[in-house]
């Protein structure tokens, strides 16, 4: 067993950390020096860059203007301001939002708004929510339940609250061993055949991740998954929560990644980097009408925290938002994003052990695989992701790394650099994973 020093329950328990004494840009200093090029924003959260002064700066104006008040006895300009905002670019009539601190906060909130939002209708006996396999919500009890990602589930399943998971559309292992689009959807009409099973009078609401991202490793679904989704969610008053805590807020090289597919969404949930990565910020953006049906209603939504709505969090997001604006970063992804996809394939799509290489924006996944003929995944025993994931951190390159693609099995590395990079920034990246590749499997 190693031993960990000082005070901390760490992340991680089998070595120490290195000590991060600088972050500053595309850059993360150890306190031995070394520097890691930020592939990866994290988990898929830097977006600005690291060390941004406009956000310090807010931050530190909005601690001695009004640092903190309870968000059921005031609100403030910094949060009244980021909603509009968000308003500003969100999905067509999502123009109310929810602040909270986490990802899975927010994706909490969303399932029990959609619940609140039934009861207002006048449709109490609504009280199941369907999500999918291979999905990635969030670690909390709630988040977790929904969460499709069989390792993180299983030791705690006997304490999940019950929601229905139907297949993703992941075609490069489809569940159903059908090739698009000759499928005809297949995994999309097993939501109508979801809710007809569970009795259509009781689901609340349909969760999912518009572009897959941690559990599979940024994975578009095909272009009429969601305008098929979206029907069927009609047809039964189910909601769609879009979760785009990972893919939204311009990852994918739009405001909110439902815009690919002209769908809009209930609800929408945001987080990561929101804040900046230097505030705990997350949102759920909620349509006007469903928010008008709560106002209408008997009680308010029941839900709350101290930190919701918290004023120095929403200053640091809205000098996000400007930041962005004024830097046209989302368009930026867009234009780059398409050349990080052409370098990846460029290099690594004729390696015998890389499956797939797919993703819109700065969010691309690299699949990799024993065997490439038959996609059998390494056995998770051989720890293929780590030890790639290790040596490409020792070469000065942060990157991100999925497992369970396929069962327990099966690798990726999810890149997703913040929105400032440079061209050259990519170069770096890719040729740090076809080193450690090599340094990997020789
Ligand atoms: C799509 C999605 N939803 C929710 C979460 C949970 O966010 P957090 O870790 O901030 O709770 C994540 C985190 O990776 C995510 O990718």
């Amino acid at each position: 067993m190693t031993k960990i020093p000082g005070n901390v329950f760490p992340r991680r328990l089998d070595k120490p950390l290195p000590v991060a004494s600088k972050a500053d840009g595309l850059w993360i200093v150890d306190s031995q020096g070394n520097r890691y090029l930020d592939a990866s924003g994290g988990p898929i959260l830097v977006n600005v860059g690291h060390g941004r002064e406009e956000i310090a700066r807010a931050i530190y104006d909005q601690v001695l203007q009004c640092d903190y008040v309870h968000g059921t006895m005031f609100t403030t300009p910094a949060v009244e301001n980021l909603a509009q905002a968000l308003a500003a670019h969100a999905p067509p009539g999502i123009d109310r939002f929810y602040f909270l601190s986490g990802g899975g906060e927010a994706v909490e909130t969303a399932i029990k708004l959609a619940r609140q939002i039934h009861l207002e209708n006048g449709r109490p006996q609504r009280v199941r929510l369907i999500s999918r396999w291979k999905s990635y919500h969030g670690l909390s009890l709630g988040a977790l339940a929904a969460t499709g990602r069989t390792t993180f589930r299983v030791p705690f399943a006997p304490m999940l609250s019950e929601v229905v998971h139907i297949p993703p559309p992941y075609c490069l292992r489809c569940s159903y061993g059908l090739i698009y689009p000759q499928c005809k959807l297949r995994c999309a009409l097993a939501l109508d055949e979801t809710i007809q099973n569970l009795g259509p009078d009781t689901v609340t609401a349909f969760l999912a991740e518009t572009v897959s991202g941690a559990t599979i490793a940024g994975v578009p679904a095909p272009p009429d998954y969601f305008t098929l989704i979206r029907e069927i969610c009609d047809n039964y008053h189910v909601l769609l929560i879009l979760d785009e805590v990972l893919c939204g807020f311009g990852r994918t090289g739009r405001w909110f990644a439902s815009e690919h597919y002209d769908v809009v969404p209930d609800m929408v949930t945001m987080g990561k980097g929101l804040g900046g990565g230097a505030a705990a910020l997350s949102a759920v953006g909620v349509q006007g009408r469903h928010f008008d049906a709560i106002c209408n209603g008997s009680g308010g939504f029941v839900h709350g925290g101290t930190f919701s709505h918290h004023s120095v969090a929403a200053a640091a997001g809205l000098a996000v938002v400007r930041i962005f604006e004024r830097e046209q970063l989302v368009e930026r992804v867009a234009r780059l994003g398409e050349i990080l996809g052409q370098k990846l394939s460029a290099r690594l799509e004729n390696h015998p052990h890389v499956a797939d290489i797919r993703g819109l924006g700065f969010l691309w996944g690299v699949e990799f695989v024993k065997d490439k003929g038959t996609l059998q995944p390494f056995p998770r025993s051989e720890k293929f992701i780590e030890r790639l994931w290790q040596n490409i951190f020792h070469l000065g390159v942060v990157l991100y790394r999925a497992t369970g693609l396929a069962g327990i099995d099966g690798d990726a590395l999810v890149i997703g650099p913040p929105y400032v990079v440079e061209e050259e920034h990519l170069d770096l990246m890719v040729e740090a994973i076809v080193k450690g590749l090599e340094r990997t499997v020789g």
